[in-house]
């Protein structure tokens, strides 16, 4: 199906044409020192859906508003960001190289990119590297990104909800969930946001009976009756108060955002709210919908070429809407 605009969308989402895109100082990023102050990772569960399309995209319009932004591939076993790019893995440095102590700098494995501002630290394939990381590895990482002289960094996520992934997307300030109109990959946005929140809360929780019941409740066989995070909230407030006040702290923090890729139709839009209610109501999480893109022939087209969509085609509607997002992202 070709490009289309779509209609009956509610007002907030109504596309605005943007004679530029604003310069990063415009952020209220620009004129902060220091290090990487934003860091955005793309998550969902669901493998094939678009994720690294919107993390490629996601950065280079940041990167043309003028903000240093860093590409982290972290589809370690699976990585193709470089090629999104138009980019060769050769024998160039990539993550495992840094997990694994070959490169100790951080810094040196970001390499340059054709779009001016946009640094990529790549991934690896199955064969070059590992996809395992350990949690300490991660930590290490995540603590390296943060002192990067950089405005914005994000994070491309596996498909699936390893350890690993969910790690990647909770330390970082803003997770995005991706999901598309279909029933597998709406089951996938839940299982991945379902066990990103019980092992943010497992973290959170600071005595070890509390621990172990997070951990029971994350069994959804367990037979003490806890289906939901309401339900456990309530079993914690009545063993101990304080742990029920860290809960709801995590509750409150809490706040992925999530984008409807591949939408067809008006009514595939609706989409991001229904999930958002789901989301309110049975856990108690509040999911911010920053927005949604069309299917859109020139995203396949942008990607056999090598090239980023906003870039190859920016007067297409999939860009128009990519655009949006990072307007709603950045606060612009
Ligand atoms: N809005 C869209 N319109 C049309 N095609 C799209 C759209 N978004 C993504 N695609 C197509 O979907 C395919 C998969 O995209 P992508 O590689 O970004 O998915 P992914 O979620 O990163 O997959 P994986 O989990 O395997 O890494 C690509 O071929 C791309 O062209
Ligand atoms: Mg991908």
């Amino acid at each position: 199906m070709s490009s289309m605009r779509l209609t009956g969308t509610p007002s907030w989402l109504s596309i605005r044409r943007r004679a530029a895109v604003p310069h990063c100082g415009d952020t209220g990023l620009g004129d902060r020192p220091g290090p990487a102050r934003r860091i955005w990772a793309i998550g969902g569960g669901k493998g094939g859906i678009g994720k690294s399309f919107l993390a490629v995209n996601l950065a280079t319009v940041a990167a043309r508003t003028g903000c240093r932004v860093l590409l982290v591939d972290a589809d370690l076993g699976g990585a193709n960001l470089h090629t999104c790019l138009g980019m060769r893995s050769g024998d160039r440095v990539n993550l495992s190289d840094y997990l694994q102590d070959r490169v100790v700098d951080l810094e040196k494995a970001a390499i340059e990119t054709p779009v001016p501002g946009l640094r990529l630290i790549m991934g690896t394939l199955g064969h070059t590297g590992t996809a395992e990381t350990s949690r300490e590895q991660r930590e290490h990482l995540f603590q390296a990104v943060s002192e990067l002289p950089v405005d914005i960094v994000v994070f491309d996520l596996a498909a699936g909800a390893s350890r690993a992934t969910l790690d990647f997307f909770l330390e970082t300030d803003e997770g995005v969930l991706m999901a598309t109109p279909e029933p597998t990959s709406i089951e996938n946005v839940y299982a991945f946001l379902r066990g990103a929140f019980y092992r943010r809360l497992a973290r959170a929780m600071s005595t070890s009976p509390i621990r172990d019941l997070v951990r029971d409740a994350m069994d959804r066989r367990n037979e003490c009756g806890i289906r939901t995070p309401i339900d456990l909230l309530q079993e914690i407030d009545r063993i101990d108060g304080d742990e029920g006040s860290r809960f709801r702290q995590v509750l409150h923090e809490f706040r992925p955002r999530l984008v409807v890729n591949q939408v067809r139709n008006s009514e595939e839009v609706k989409l991001g709210f229904s999930i958002r209610s789901v989301c309110r109501k049975f856990f108690g999480i509040d999911v911010e919908y920053v927005g949604y893109i069309n299917f859109d022939d020139s995203v396949w087209r942008s990607m056999k070429e090598c090239r980023p969509l906003v870039l190859a085609y920016p007067q297409s509607d999939a860009a128009l809407y990519v655009r949006r997002i990072v307007s709603k992202m950045l606060g612009t």
